[in-house]
């Protein structure tokens, strides 16, 4: 795993039983950054979660020679009624670094005062969390990602719900995290941004369609690949081996995929 930083090896990720993302494998290369696309419900927030190790595989797995790792969630599933304030939540980035009860010294202090400054929030280190927009709230999340200081980054549509001005900033902050050789895994729905921003795609519909340049896999044949997949997929069946007829499909012999054939392997 030189250049790797993370390995998917036949990983399937669900809920009680019921795959929600099944059969990926590949690696993700040190210091890339990787834009994960699809359309609601294919599983985009569960492989974030399936790699931060909150969700266990139903089988296979995920390897990682990550020193550390920082999850930024989608921002609905925050609870933003917590009563806290700016410098709380950032000051969690500390936690992986000194315990929850460790001392944050004078040099942590003058790092939290940079990484608020470096996302536009100096001076806002007192306000209640609850009085911030989404734009603030969600600079304040990359500036405790910052402290946190991880060498794989997991970001959950950071940019939904965000101003063009917030955007551009966090989007600075990611490029700056590149730059610096951090591994970078983001769900984004904008393909131009993925496109402009991401040299790395991974196009999923509960598994991946296509991995790879982002160029090669935000092909129209793709995309329209991803949406009769997602179209076809049956929430309701226990997790399975692949059914023969829809991998063929997705390995590009042609074949359209046949919801009557993921059932019925599925369930039979
Ligand atoms: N906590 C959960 N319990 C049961 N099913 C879930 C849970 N979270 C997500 N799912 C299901 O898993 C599938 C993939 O969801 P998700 O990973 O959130 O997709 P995305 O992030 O791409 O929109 C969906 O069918 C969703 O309903
Ligand atoms: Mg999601």
């Amino acid at each position: 795993m030189n250049d790797t930083c993370l390995e998917f090896r036949n990983l399937t990720l669900g809920y009680d039983g019921h795959a929600a993302v099944h059969h990926l494998n590949g690696a993700v290369e040190r210091g890339s950054l990787t834009a994960v696309l699809g359309a609601n419900g294919s599983g985009k927030s569960t492989l974030m979660k399936g790699i931060a190790g909150i969700l266990k595989p139903l089988g296979g797995g995920c390897v990682s020679s990550a020193r550390r790792l920082a999850y930024l969630p989608q921002l609905s599933e925050l609870d933003r009624s917590f009563p806290a304030r700016v410098v709380d939540l950032v000051s969690l980035g500390f936690w992986q670094q000194r315990g929850l009860f460790g001392r944050v010294t004078r040099d942590d202090k003058g790092r939290l005062s940079g990484c608020l400054d470096a996302v536009g929030l100096s001076g806002f280190e007192a306000r209640p969390l609850d009085s911030l927009s989404g734009g603030q709230m969600q600079r304040a999340l990359f500036a405790r990602t910052m402290l946190q200081d991880a060498d794989l980054i997991l970001l959950d549509e950071p940019f939904n719900a965000v101003d063009d001005e917030t955007m551009r900033d966090l989007l600075a902050v990611v490029a700056q995290w590149a730059g610096e050789g951090r591994t970078v895994f983001c769900v984004l729905h904008d393909h131009a941004l993925a496109r402009a921003h991401f040299p790395q795609a991974l196009l999923m519909a509960r598994k991946q369609v296509a991995w790879g340049r982002t160029e090669e896999v935000m092909t129209s044949d793709n995309l329209s690949r991803a949406r009769s997949f997602q179209e076809a997929w049956d929430d309701t069946a226990g997790w399975c081996e692949e059914p023969r007829g829809l991998q063929r499909h997705l390995h590009g012999d042609g074949a359209g995929p046949d919801a009557s054939v993921r059932k019925a392997a599925a369930h039979g």
